[in-house]
């Protein structure tokens, strides 16, 4: 599995996915786009992708290695997750992404989500804090705008049950 993550939370999503994965006697590798190198290694029975969306865009390295790659990325069982503020509050939003993230790389992987991200105003510096704080103003009733405290939108049951699929589908093409 590897994915893109600029403040850590498609990283937490990844780990979330191994743990589930390992539970049920999968050998997982979990990689960080930026230290994936240039092509995927032979011998994996399933990829899976995550990238997280900012500025309305994914993770630009997840989106350089899928093009680069997605030849290999035929034949083993695939699938991708976004990460986003959209996908807690506008689900046409998030779609949208994704449409633009397969018409980008090329790669129409076989199963895909859409989770929720993180508003990590405690983490963030003066500039992104001012920027996500407005942005949380636009979208009133769906993003939390108290810049004392962080926001995490990601449904961990959502997580969990994409992994528990994506097993059995690796389980059943093994069978
Ligand atoms: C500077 C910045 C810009 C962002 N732009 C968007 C955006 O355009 N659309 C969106 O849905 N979420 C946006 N987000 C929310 C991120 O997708 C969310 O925080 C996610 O958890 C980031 O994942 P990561 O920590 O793995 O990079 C943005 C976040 C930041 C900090």
């Amino acid at each position: 599995m590897t994915y893109g993550t600029s403040e850590g939370q498609t990283e937490k999503i990844a780990d979330v996915i191994a743990d589930v994965l390992r539970a049920r006697g999968h050998d997982v590798h979990v990689l960080d786009i930026k230290e994936a190198g240039h092509a995927i290694p032979e011998g994996y029975d399933g990829v899976i992708v995550g990238a997280s969306v900012h500025v309305g865009k994914h993770d630009k390295h997840v989106v350089d290695f899928v093009r680069r790659n997605h030849g290999s990325l035929s034949g083993v069982p695939t699938a991708f997750f976004s990460v986003s503020l959209a996908a807690h509050g506008d689900q046409t939003e998030a779609e949208r992404y994704l449409e633009q993230f397969k018409d980008e790389t090329g790669w129409r992987p076989e199963r895909t989500a859409l989770f929720g991200g993180a508003l990590l105003y405690t983490h963030y510096g003066f500039l992104k804090r001012h920027l996500m704080k407005r942005i949380a103003d636009d979208k009133p009733g769906s993003l939390g705008t108290d810049t004392s405290r962080d926001y995490v939108y990601t449904e961990w049951d959502g997580v969990k049950r994409f992994a528990e699929d994506f097993a059995a589908e690796l389980e059943a093409a093994a069978a």
